[in-house]
């Protein structure tokens, strides 16, 4: 056993050819803990989860999971790990039912066992009335969930989950985050990949940062967060003549201004005293404000500061570069 260790990625490292695909990743996951793998298309992200589940050799580097080295002790990794791969695993033929009693057996449940974690599964993930219908009539939703329950069968305690929700809408993702952070009040190791910052910042104790095969950052969100930098101050005006009384008013604390949507971005130091010398200067000189906001550091700027993928923009403006999804 590895303490309270149950994933322990050293020096991990895996070429395609002349494509170094992971440069030596290093990550820990604490028993009953969840980490975030978060990075960007073809950051290296599946490559990871699939050489953790043994489905795939690697050049250099150890991975232990509870204790079992991946390079050689396959079978004991396997027994621990249940895994929800990037594209679905599921018969679309066979009905959810039968895929889930399939993989039972595979797992050398008997006939009676098999049937009956089916049915407690069908309930667990909402999927009862669609049970004996076949997948290929299953919505995106239901097709995760039953990609997630089928990983479940055996009851594994460390679970991987890759993109458990790309491509799902909004509903069907809160419904996902729900299914998984049950798995995590009962107790599950689980890694998760995403490339929803806001996926990592809800769910996981941990993130780690890939980006081009190395990990570039880790930390919990908040920690990420604070490295980014400050809190800003939003001011909207409703006249150009405004935006410029106030940007003379505010001077070097300005760090962004928009003509075009009339916003001034002031940066905050000290949030008891920035904000309020901020309007008592505008209210004094009679300068209208027609709406602020205060923005706080998201996982969106702290991704896109650190993949260097942001609109060159001196606030880091999350809204209009979002991440790259394809
Ligand atoms: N079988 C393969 N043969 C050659 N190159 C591969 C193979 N599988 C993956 N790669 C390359 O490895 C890199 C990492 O791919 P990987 O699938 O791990 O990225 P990812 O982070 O999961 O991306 P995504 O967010 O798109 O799922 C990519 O450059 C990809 O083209
Ligand atoms: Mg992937």
């Amino acid at each position: 056993m590895a303490g309270n260790d149950a994933i322990v990625v050293k020096n991990l490292k895996k070429s395609y050819g002349k494509n170094n695909v992971l440069k030596g990743i290093n990550l820990t996951v604490k028993r009953g803990t969840m980490l975030a793998l978060l990075g960007p298309n073809g950051a290296g992200k599946t490559t990871t989860v699939r050489i953790m589940s043994t489905l795939l050799g690697f050049d250099d580097g150890t991975v232990t999971i509870e204790g079992h080295d991946v390079g050689t002790s396959s079978d004991d990794v396997r027994s621990v790990i249940g895994l929800t791969g990037q594209s679905a695993a599921v018969d679309e033929i066979l009905t959810g039912r039968e895929n889930l009693e399939m993989m039972g057996r595979l797992y050398r449940l008997t006939r009676q066992s098999a049937k009956a974690r089916a049915q407690e599964l069908l309930e667990q993930f909402d999927l009862t009335e669609a049970s004996n219908r076949s997948v290929k009539t299953y919505s995106g939703g239901m097709r995760r969930r039953l990609d997630l329950a089928v990983s479940l069968i055996a009851t594994p305690p460390i679970i991987f989950l890759d993109e458990p929700t790309t491509g799902l809408d909004p509903r069907s993702r809160i419904a996902m985050w729900d299914i998984i952070n049950q798995l995590k009040a009962d107790g599950k190791t689980i890694l998760l990949t995403t490339q929803y910052l806001e996926e990592a910042d809800q769910l996981a104790d941990n993130i780690v940062v890939i980006d081009g095969g190395k990990v570039i950052a880790e930390g919990t969100a908040k920690s990420l967060k604070s490295k980014v930098g400050k809190d800003r101050l939003e001011l909207t005006f409703a006249k150009m003549s405004q935006l410029e009384a106030a940007k003379k008013l505010l001077g070097k604390s300005v760090i962004d201004s928009s003509d075009q949507d009339k916003t001034l971005t002031v940066v905050i130091v000290d949030t008891n005293k920035d904000v309020a010398s901020a309007l008592t200067a505008l209210s004094n000189a009679a300068v209208p404000i027609e709406s602020m906001a205060i923005h706080k550091p998201t996982l969106d700027d702290v991704f896109l500061s650190l993949t260097g993928k942001a609109k060159k923009s001196s606030n880091g403006d999350e809204k209009t570069a979002k991440k790259g999804k394809k």
